[in-house]
């Protein structure tokens, strides 16, 4: 077993390597969680270096650290062009399919990705996982009103135990005001079939699978940092 300081250095040796995508001039889409933390200090030193940078955060831990770093944010409100996004994942199947949303901030995480030209997702080796769910619950964000209606569809599209995430004892609040619930599914076999499925029911704002997204998948392990080109299909 890793220890956690182990770990922690693989994710920043991927998160250093994910940097080298980054060319002068580019609008960069800035992930969230630990691992994309390591990306964004990286980021930082560029900026000091000379290094000219838009960023685009998908929380608010992000964009505080990003402005610390002197990262300049981009306008929210417009239409953005994103170059590059880089951001963790909680797991990652071999067809480079992700569960995210660990961290809560799932919903931006889509989008952002969604609207980049390119997604690369950086994790250290322990991510990676022959089929997505088991002892990673499936984090799904919801719009408060009706929760319980639309757990009980979750719970009965999936068979599974669903339960609602809490912080300090009260339903933890996403950046969107919603709340979000976690689906224990022991295999997610079809990722593409479940996303469109959970999609399809009302109350639910965003699912924490990304399906055929992912462009550069780069892998912190202990024999060194392993970078995979994808072709999505
Ligand atoms: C945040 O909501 C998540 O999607 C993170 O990207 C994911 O949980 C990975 O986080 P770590 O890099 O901290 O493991």
């Amino acid at each position: 077993m890793m220890s956690n300081q182990e770990l922690d250095s693989l994710k920043k040796a991927a998160a250093l390597t994910a940097i080298e995508f980054v060319r002068d001039g580019m609008t960069v889409g800035l992930g969230t969680g630990s691992t994309a933390k390591h990306m964004v200090m990286a980021l930082g030193d560029r900026v000091r270096a000379g290094m000219k940078l838009r960023g685009v955060p998908t929380s608010r831990e992000t964009a505080e650290l990003a402005r610390q770093q002197g990262i300049p944010l981009i306008d929210q409100d417009n239409a953005w062009i994103i170059d590059v996004a880089i951001d963790g994942a909680d797991q990652v199947d071999p067809d480079f399919n992700l569960i995210k949303g660990g961290g809560g901030a799932l919903l931006k995480e889509k989008i952002v990705a969604a609207s980049a030209k390119q997604f690369i997702v950086l994790v250290d080796h322990t991510k990676l996982v022959p089929v997505l769910g088991g002892l990673f619950p499936l984090p799904i964000e919801v719009v408060h009103f009706g929760w319980g209606s639309t757990a009980r569809e979750i719970e009965s599209l999936t068979k599974s135990r669903v339960v609602l995430r809490e912080r300090n004892g009260a339903p933890f609040k996403t950046e969107a005001g919603n709340i979000i619930v976690d689906v224990h599914i022991k295999r997610i076999d079809q990722p593409r079939e479940l996303e469109l499925a959970l999609n399809n029911i009302p109350g639910i704002v965003e699912t924490g699978l990304f399906v055929n997204r992912t462009d550069v998948l780069i892998v912190g392990t202990a024999q060194g940092v392993q970078t995979q080109h994808i072709q999505r299909t």
